[in-house]
């Protein structure tokens, strides 16, 4: 059931990688700014979760972030390939379910756009904590029409999660969460 369903998304990313930043760069480009202003952490190592064309990855690498970016879409992580600084962004093909990466290392973690995909979020939830150092932070955001405000603190929360903020924005698809790991 939850692999077809991620074999579903996953083909209609790869299928749909040439038009994504066409079609989703403006709306994206909203969230991230919703997202940074939540953001004070050092400029470090992060990682992008679902970083799909990599438009985040970019926008991180600009402000002085040293970003790996994850997904699990071969055809978007081309676009993001091309489009990114790529001395900078190291780019990881998997499911962000199994993130084949130590734990530990991270000193702040991001995911735009992505947990409305998964059949079980927990799982990648978790798995973004056991990647990120403690005291280090979680910032995201998912489609308001598949979670609401208090299903996503109970997400954060059941991730271990202190100190979680969730909001909406008025004019945005999206609803966002952060907290300290
Ligand atoms: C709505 S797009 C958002 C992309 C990017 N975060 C942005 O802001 O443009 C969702 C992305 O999540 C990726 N994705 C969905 N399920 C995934 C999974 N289980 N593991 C890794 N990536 C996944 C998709 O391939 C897609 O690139």
């Amino acid at each position: 059931m939850s692999f077809s369903k991620k074999r579903r998304v996953k083909f209609f990313y790869d299928s749909s990688a040439g038009v994504y930043n066409k079609r989703y760069q403006e709306i994206q480009m909203i969230k991230y700014t919703i997202l940074l202003r939540k953001t004070h952490e050092i400029r470090s190592l992060v990682v992008d979760v679902g970083c799909g064309t990599g438009l985040f990855c970019e926008l991180l690498t600009m402000r002085g972030f040293r970003v790996v970016g994850i997904d699990f879409s071969i055809e978007m992580l081309r676009r993001a390939k091309k489009a990114v600084t790529l001395q900078k962004v190291f780019l990881v093909c998997c499911d962000s379910d199994f993130l084949p990466l130590r734990g530990n290392i991270f000193c702040g973690a991001f995911s735009v756009t992505l947990l409305q995909n998964l059949p079980n979020p927990m799982l990648s939830l978790n798995e973004i904590v056991r990647v990120c150092k403690k005291g280090s932070m979680v910032h995201l955001s998912v489609l308001s029409k598949s979670l609401n405000v208090k299903d996503l603190e109970i997400l954060l929360s059941q991730a271990g999660l202190r100190d979680i903020e969730v909001f909406g924005s008025l004019g945005s698809e999206d609803i966002y969460g952060h907290g300290k790991i």
